[in-house]
């Protein structure tokens, strides 16, 4: 076995680019290629900054999640991570929809809703969000999504939360194992040259809001909201990588 060299993909195309994220197109037309990049932002772009390593931090976690969860049953667009930023990835149409599930009030739920911040819900919660930036991510029911051509039944819909709640419930008891309360997440869906519906985009600390289960203590980007220095929010990235992976990040 030959030492691998560090690959250069910045010839690649790019095909696609957010916030936080570089689509790069690949050889096999059924991949793509994501690329994590040191950004941070919130406050719908507004707030914005460079970590440098969070793209390391965040690519590694997710790849890690995902594993675990194709692992677990649940069909994702994962296929391999490379170091130190990448994701291989089925390459998916992406629904133009946010899927969150809370377990726990925080976040605009406890701002809009008559509920204590903190509390546990009685079961969870599956919202949806049309991403949607000029008109500010209005929230749908399972009627909209059908309605505005998303999805193409209620069927489909019913399947969208039936995965929903079961990565809820694989993660959870991932991280409760690892001292963590799973507070809330977001998912992003998308299909296949088949129409066939996959978990895709990313599963990190920019993604779900998590708690030190005895401390209570923020180990997601939460911190970087509350408007902390940016050593503190790595530090606090470090932490959610040493507490999902068990090992020391080399960032
Ligand atoms: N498997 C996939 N195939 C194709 N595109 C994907 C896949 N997974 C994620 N993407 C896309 O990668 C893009 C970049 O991600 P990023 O998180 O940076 O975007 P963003 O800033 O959240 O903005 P937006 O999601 O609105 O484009 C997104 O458009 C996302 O939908
Ligand atoms: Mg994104």
């Amino acid at each position: 076995m030959g030492v691998m060299l560090p690959q250069d993909f910045s010839k690649l195309e790019i095909i696609g680019e957010g916030k936080t994220k570089i689509v790069r197109r690949m050889d096999n037309p059924e991949l793509v290629l994501l690329e994590f990049k040191d950004a941070i932002t919130a406050l719908d772009g507004e707030k914005k900054d460079t970590i440098t390593g969070k793209g390391h931090i965040n690519a590694r976690i997710s790849g890690f999640l995902f594993e675990f969860l194709s692992k677990e049953g649940v069909p994702t667009h994962y296929v391999s991570f490379i170091e130190p930023k990448y994701m291989v990835v089925k390459r998916l149409k992406m629904l133009p929809v946010e899927v969150v599930c809370r377990n726990i009030a925080a976040g605009s739920f406890a701002k809009r809703y008559p509920v204590e911040a903190g509390s546990r819900l009685k079961h969870p919660v599956v919202e949806y969000y049309l991403k949607d930036d000029l008109r500010h991510d209005p929230m749908m029911n399972e009627d909209h999504m059908v309605v505005l051509g998303i999805l193409s039944s209620i069927e489909e819909v019913n399947e969208i939360k039936r995965l929903t709640l079961t990565v809820n419930k694989a993660l959870s008891k991932f991280l409760d194992d690892k001292g963590i309360t799973l507070v809330d997440f977001k998912l992003e869906f998308g299909r296949d040259r088949n129409g066939r519906i996959y978990v895709g985009d990313e599963i990190n600390g920019d993604s779900m809001r998590l708690w030190d289960k005895r401390t209570g203590r923020i180990l997601d980007k939460d911190v970087y909201r509350q408007g902390k220095n940016l050593s503190e929010v790595l530090e606090t990235y470090r932490e959610c990588y040493r507490r999902i992976i068990g090992e020391e990040p080399r960032v």
